[in-house]
């Protein structure tokens, strides 16, 4: 018996993919897995109910926990950006494509498959995973080079119908909303209110401030506001998307470089992200010194590269988080952050590891010659070699 397990999502793409994979590649079991990674919960109904109906075997994953431990946590200690993206669904693929290629294992599978289209980064993401399982890999919508009418008119010619049509096409999970498709493909078209869900407009947001304390160990968020007993990883960032959706905190409306060279346009919505991403840096600025900030600078660029191109895999991905980790054993402490307005700013921060002395860099007090030979008349003499090539120069 042929066996073939899908990344399902429950959308058009990911559906007509189950009848396609037994009528075209002449599979005898279609088995779908939906990865819950932290989408709407109606969503997550809709996608079930339609993924039992069309698949031989269909499994439900809630890899929520999985996804803010093993992805989201470090992605924070990396400062996690992509041309100003937060990552949200590049992250969130190399996880699904785990799950699923766990799936195939156990099931005795042959192939994996997935629904992506020839033109994004997702279809990178999931191949990548999945052809270092040595798996065969399908991906029908790519290779059909379907079109999504005559997607629609395949599901519907196989009883999958689309209640009505839906304008936007969203990807969501736990950490970001990506929001396209549509009119936003035109770059000059402003993003209608209505396409974001999670954030309330700047001018809808409330006068009065809310200012968050935010503590981390060894750069992972454990509580906010002091309330870490009760606070799993997941509760922490539900609770700041909510707080920080209310202020209008975490929209980003961009240009974005996909692996394949296309500029896309892309909108997004990720409150918790934004606050914890700002708040992790500012924490990293008060603990690290100057060389490891400028160095980690570097080491975060690249490995927010490797993830949304989905190189997960690639051996430096591992070695850049050896060297995160252990920059990270010093980011502790609080930072508190003012939420208003569509605005997260660090108001205040502090650590045991704090590399800040209030008494040396004060201008209220003398700089004394101190034991360690600091002092004004040693300033003095490191100023005038401080610029001595560009006095050279400026004498020539
Ligand atoms: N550009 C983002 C990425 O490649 C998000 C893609 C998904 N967007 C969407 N609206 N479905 O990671």
């Amino acid at each position: 018996m042929k066996k073939v397990v899908l990344a399902y999502s429950g959308g058009l793409d990911t559906s007509v993919c189950i009848p396609l994979l037994r009528e075209h590649y002449g599979y005898d079991e279609v088995i779908s897995v939906l990865v819950d990674v932290g989408q709407q919960e109606a969503d997550i109904i809709r996608a079930v109910e339609r993924g039992k109906r069309l698949s031989d075997i269909f499994k439900l994953i809630n890899a929520q926990d999985e996804f803010v431990s093993d992805y989201i946590f470090p992605l924070i200690k990396a400062n996690g950006n992509y041309e100003g993206y937060v990552l949200g669904t590049a992250i969130a693929r190399s996880l699904i494509a785990k799950k699923v290629v766990e799936v195939a294992k156990d099931e005795n599978a042959e192939a994996v498959a997935h629904g992506c289209t020839g033109k994004g980064n997702d279809q990178l993401r999931f191949d990548a995973v999945f052809w270092a399982a040595d798996l065969d890999v399908i991906a029908p919508v790519r290779e059909l080079s379907l079109t999504r009418e005559e997607e629609k008119k395949y599901a519907l010619e196989h009883g999958i119908s689309f209640e009505a049509e839906k304008r936007w096409s969203i990807d969501e999970n736990i950490w970001s909303r990506s929001i396209g498709g549509s009119e936003l493909e035109n770059p000059a078209f402003f993003p209608p209110e209505e396409v974001y869900q999670w954030t309330v407009s700047q001018d809808k947001a409330p006068d009065n401030a809310d200012i968050i304390k935010i503590e981390f160990a060894q750069g992972i968020p454990v509580s906010v506001d002091g309330q870490s007993t009760t606070t799993t990883g997941v509760s922490l960032i539900n609770a700041l998307n909510k707080v920080g959706g209310k202020h209008g905190v975490g929209r980003t409306d961009m240009i974005e470089d996909r692996v394949l060279g296309y500029k896309a346009r892309e909108t997004y919505e990720h409150p918790a992200a934004t606050i914890l991403l700002e708040a992790h840096r500012d924490l990293e600025r008060l603990v690290l010194t100057r060389n490891e900030l400028r160095f980690k600078e570097f080491v975060d660029r690249t490995w927010s590269e490797l993830v949304y191109q989905g190189l997960v895999m690639d051996p430096l991905y591992d070695a850049l988080n050896a060297f995160i980790e252990r920059t990270q054993e010093r980011v502790n402490g609080a930072v508190y952050v003012k939420l208003e307005r569509g605005l997260a700013r660090v108001v205040g921060r502090e650590s045991k590891n704090s590399l800040y002395s209030s008494t040396d860099v004060s201008f209220e007090t003398r700089q004394e010659q101190g034991q360690k030979g600091q002092g004004q008349g040693i300033v003095e003499g490191f100023s005038i070699y401080h610029s001595f090539q560009a006095r050279k120069f400026s004498e020539l």
